[in-house]
């Protein structure tokens, strides 16, 4: 039985600073942001999104009545959690109007707790094929101003129907999996933003990939020749064309451009919004189907999850007859139609985040175009708006 990913959605900000204009402000060369980070736009998240706005934003518009009658697994993976005990899948079940039947939880392992959330879907969709899982990464990518990670910052959420007999991508039953303790970057409770040694989590990345790409190749006896395009994580889209060039001396040459030729549409829209952490990996396989021209049904894609900490994953996919029905089709719409804010309004939103406090507070929600927005917080409640209901 064929099980695997259905329909995918992104969503993300209204808004965006451009990374030039960023690079001025912060008296770096232009060119470090653009090719050495690799990024071009980055999500300016308002104080009235947060990760669950954001992922009820992502599904919402893809699931008919059917998907949502027969969806009785929701899981948000994210490292930018709300509270320390109630899952944001909760609330964003609510949104929904998912059944309350479902089982609703949030998962956490940096950047990687979305994959963890398939891979616990697909196990839970081949015991019941009759039903429908929907597993949300949701995130806001949080460094700080003027710190160095700071043009790697974005943020938005990628939500995934898996089902049997899906449209898009029929998953691998075997992965990869490596996990070990390393403090490459982390965020302590008391933190609202990430600690992290940038050279060091870079490298870590790195061997991590090398390590399950090559577990995975013998484990499965694929021929790396086998797989038509490998997508990444992208912390910033740079770090995934370093760990492909790592692996590029196993294959041909002309594999090796193809790999390269694929990888530029893998990150195409990435480039656009910085990283969103948990659903990064998932908006990198959006903008390769949804842009590159040279794919084909039947096609074998790697798949590279890493979650800072540090947990990495490799599997695969096989691109499905009407993949193209599946998709977000209107995204790259929606990101030419984002408005560009300054340097300035995008330091406000960064400072004007909902503050970890118990005082009743409220956002600016009116100005913010989305279906489901984050109005304030009541008597310690997050307070949430669905405009449409
Ligand atoms: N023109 C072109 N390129 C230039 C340039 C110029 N004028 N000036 C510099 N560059 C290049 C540099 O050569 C470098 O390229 P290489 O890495 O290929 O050598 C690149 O631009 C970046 O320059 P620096 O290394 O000097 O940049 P930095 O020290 O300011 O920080 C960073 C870069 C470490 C990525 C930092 O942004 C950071 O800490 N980011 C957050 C951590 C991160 O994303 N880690 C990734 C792995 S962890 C993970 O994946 C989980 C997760 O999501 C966080």
């Amino acid at each position: 039985m064929k099980v695997g990913i259905d329909k995918l959605r992104f969503a993300s900000a209204h808004q965006y600073v451009d990374m030039v204009e960023l690079a001025r402000a912060r008296h770096a060369a232009p060119d470090k942001y653009t090719i050495g980070i690799g990024q071009t736009q980055m999500a300016v998240i308002p104080p009235s999104q947060d990760i669950v706005t954001l992922a009820a934003n992502a599904a919402a518009p893809m699931l008919t009545a059917t998907d949502l009658a027969a969806i009785d697994l929701l899981i948000v993976g994210t490292e930018s959690g709300i509270d320390n005990s109630k899952a944001s899948a909760i609330y964003v079940a609510h949104l929904l109007g998912l059944s309350s039947r479902c089982r609703t939880i949030e998962m956490k392992e940096a950047c990687y707790a979305a994959t963890a959330g398939i891979q616990l879907a697909q196990a839970h969709v081949r015991m019941h094929p009759d039903k429908k899982a929907l597993v949300i990464g949701a995130d806001i990518a949080r460094y700080g101003l003027n710190t160095p990670g700071e043009p790697t910052q974005g943020g938005g959420a990628m939500a995934m129907l898996i089902s049997a007999d899906p449209q898009v991508l029929a998953l691998s039953t075997e992965s990869a999996v490596l996990s070990q303790d390393v403090m490459d970057f982390w965020r302590p409770l008391y933190h609202t933003t990430a600690l992290v040694d940038g050279k060091y989590s870079s490298n870590i990345y790195i061997d991590y990939f090398q390590d399950v790409f090559q577990e995975y190749l013998i484990k499965t006896q694929t021929p790396a020749a086998d797989l038509a395009a490998l997508v990444f994580h992208l912390p910033y889209t740079k770090m995934g064309l370093k760990a492909l060039r790592s692996v590029l001396p196993q294959v041909t040459e002309t594999q090796q451009r193809d790999w390269l030729r694929h990888f530029e549409y893998s990150r195409k829209l990435n480039r656009r919004v910085g990283n969103l952490y948990t659903g990064s990996l998932y908006l990198s396989l959006l903008s390769l189907l949804l842009t590159d021209p040279n794919l084909r049904p039947g096609d074998q894609l790697g798949l590279f999850s890493y979650g800072s900490g540090a947990e990495g994953e490799f599997y695969t996919g096989t691109l499905q007859p009407d993949y193209q029905r599946g998709l977000d089709l209107g995204l790259p719409q929606r990101l030419q139609r984002r408005q560009r804010v300054d340097v300035t309004t995008y330091e406000r939103a960064f400072n004007g985040q909902l503050a970890w406090v118990a005082d009743d507070q409220q956002t600016d929600w009116q100005s913010d175009p989305h279906r489901f927005v984050l109005t304030g917080q009541q008597n310690e409640q997050r307070q949430y708006l669905d405009r449409q209901a």
